[in-house]
């Protein structure tokens, strides 16, 4: 691969610097520009980060030197974006979740077919070697056959309606903001989708979004999960990934830090994985390959898909309010 992806960055906002703060150390990839929704803050960001500033994200989906979009506003502007990016030609990689219900989410691919552009969820872990090792190697039998998993992602930060989360019209809630998350490693590690799920939640000040939740989801009773999440809990980040012969402990895999654990009686083996580039710039490397390469994309449309499609029955279990 010898060119180089040329990047427009959607939104200005946490995420966004992170991206555009690893892309440097990308193979394949480089910012060209960054769109907000003022001026002010494109430039900042653009001074930050290299690239150009652009007011207004229809000026940024049109610019005529980005290939693609990386369309991390928030969750609630995922369709109308990702869908006005690929018509003005460019790809996509859509930040997680996808959109805010699996019928949105068919429509973006809708598009990308009639476009031919490359739509990609953004689950940055996936993209990386660690995660993949341990797919193959749960797959694969290391810890004898899959029986249970339990997989945990919370984080604490003040609760503010200035952040999209807590907004049901942004699509808003713990489930959708870092169980999704746990929901796509578990459906990853059992390889298939599950036949029977349900989320209880709490909903923040009695009717907002759920800012912690727990679900259940077994597959075909032979494998039985639980995952927690949450928006305003602070706690260990672990999943533990149990068979007839073993556990796996992977902290905080969504992270990546080369390393999980397989437990089997008194033996510990630490399993490495030799990775230099930081996370994101992983992905934008997974990306161009496949916008460049004609390689398959770390996520498929039907994971995606299905991920959505057990978010939404998550979510209605658990009463989590929906607009
Ligand atoms: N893959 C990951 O590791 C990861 C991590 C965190 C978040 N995410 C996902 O990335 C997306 C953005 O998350 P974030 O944490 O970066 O959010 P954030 O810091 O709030 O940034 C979102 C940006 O979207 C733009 N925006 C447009 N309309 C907005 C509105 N009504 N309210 C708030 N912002 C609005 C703003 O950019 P301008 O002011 O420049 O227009 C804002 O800075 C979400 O979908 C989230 O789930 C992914």
């Amino acid at each position: 691969m010898n060119t180089k992806l040329k990047w427009g960055v959607l939104g200005t906002g946490m995420i966004a610097g992170k991206f555009a703060g690893d892309l440097p150390n990308s193979n394949a990839g480089v910012l060209v520009a960054s769109g907000s929704r003022t001026q002010e803050s494109a430039d900042h960001f653009a001074g930050q980060y290299g690239g150009r500033g652009v007011e207004g994200y229809e000026a940024l989906i049109n610019d005529p030197e980005v290939q693609a979009v990386y369309n991390c506003l928030p969750n609630g502007l995922h369709h109308e974006w990702s869908i006005a990016a690929m018509r003005a030609g460019k790809h996509v990689l859509c930040e997680k979740p996808f959109a805010l219900n699996a019928g949105e989410a068919e429509q973006m691919f809708a598009v990308a077919e009639e476009t031919g552009r490359v739509l990609v969820e953004a689950f940055m872990y996936r993209a990386h070697p660690q995660t993949q090792k341990l797919i193959e190697m749960v797959r694969g039998g290391v810890i004898g056959d899959l029986r249970l998993i339990r997989s945990n992602f919370t984080f604490f930060r003040e609760p503010s309606m200035d952040d999209a989360r807590y907004h049901p019209s942004q699509g808003g809630g713990a489930i959708m903001d870092v169980g999704t998350y746990c929901v796509n490693m578990i459906r990853q590690l059992a390889g298939s989708e599950p036949t029977e799920m349900q989320a209880v939640a709490h909903l923040y000040q009695g009717d907002g979004v759920d800012d912690y939740a727990a679900g259940v989801m077994s597959f075909g009773n032979d494998l039985l999960t639980t995952f927690t999440c949450g928006m305003t809990v602070d706690s260990d980040q672990g999943t533990y990934i149990a068979g007839t012969e073993g556990v796996i402990e992977v902290d905080a895999f969504w992270f990546c830090e080369n390393s999980f654990t397989i437990n089997k009686g008194d033996k510990k083996e630490v399993v490495k994985v030799a990775e230099e580039r930081p996370l994101y710039a992983v992905e934008a490397d997974a990306f161009a390959a496949a916008v460049l390469d004609g390689e398959d994309p770390w996520v498929s449309k039907e994971d995606t898909l299905g991920n959505m499609r057990v978010m939404d029955v998550l979510r209605a279990s658990a009463g989590v309010p929906v607009e």
